[in-house]
């Protein structure tokens, strides 16, 4: 799958491409990132990519014309390679993505993502050219660009081969419509603590049981709403009541 953002600040993006998870499926071509810089697509000697809002108050706005061709030239570079992509607007007034949502963006073939400043872009582009609008969050940061990149994280690693274990994906937290049970590694005992008896026992089917029952009742104390939304299996409910 191909991105591309539309970002003053594209050094920022370093953080996802340099190293990790997302860098290494860049490596291997499982994906692709590519960065546009709207200063690019002005005119004037300043290279003026913002200004004041009608109507005052504090802050700057991203002017229309160096977005637009901005994504529109991004559009054009995907489409060449064959990739019809889709355009997304990450700001805090759009909708709030979860796991489910991102498995959607994740099987699409490209995205254009475009990553505002200051207090936000003209409206107008919004209206001319945005397709989607998605905040990760109900908090503000000071730009789309860490946005986008949780977005661009959360769907690459989704894609096929990208994981190093075939199944780390589809037993994450969230892909179940639960919270994840608890994790340990060595060594056994930790002062007083000791790792819990069934996850040494061998027995396969036990720790299953034992990693859904403790998802289960995790999801239930913590984030009671993640399990109205999804509702619980008979056998699910049984495990919830032992
Ligand atoms: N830009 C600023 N805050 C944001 C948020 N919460 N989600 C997406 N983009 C943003």
């Amino acid at each position: 799958m191909r991105f591309d953002v539309i970002t003053l600040f594209p050094a920022q993006f370093a953080a996802l491409t340099e190293e990790g998870v997302v860098a290494r499926a860049l490596q291997r071509q499982l994906a692709q990132i590519h960065l546009h810089t709207p200063r690019d697509y002005t005119t004037d000697v300043h290279r003026t990519v913002d200004d004041r809002p009608y109507g005052g108050g504090p802050g700057m706005v991203m002017r229309y014309t160096p977005l637009r061709l901005a994504i529109e030239a991004a559009q054009a570079e995907a489409a060449a390679e064959g990739v019809q992509s889709r355009v997304a607007y990450l700001s805090p007034q759009g909708e709030r993505l979860d796991q489910r949502q991102i498995e959607r963006i994740s099987a699409a073939p490209g995205w254009v993502l475009v990553a505002g400043r200051y207090e936000g872009v003209d409206e107008r582009l919004i209206e001319d050219c945005v397709d989607e609008e998605w905040s990760i969050g109900d908090y503000v940061l000071s730009g789309g660009e860490l946005a986008a990149m949780v977005v661009m994280d959360a769907a690459i690693r989704l894609l096929p081969g990208v994981l190093g274990h075939a199944d780390s994906a589809r037993q994450d937290s969230h892909s179940s419509g639960l919270l994840d049970c608890p994790h340990y590694t060595r060594p056994e005992t930790i002062g007083d603590r000791s790792v819990p008896e069934v996850l040494l026992s061998g027995d396969h089917q036990a720790i299953e049981r034992w990693r859904l029952q403790q998802a289960l009742g995790r999801t239930r104390q913590r984030r009671p709403d993640l399990l109205q939304g999804r509702g619980i299996s008979e056998v699910e409910q049984r495990l919830l009541d032992d």
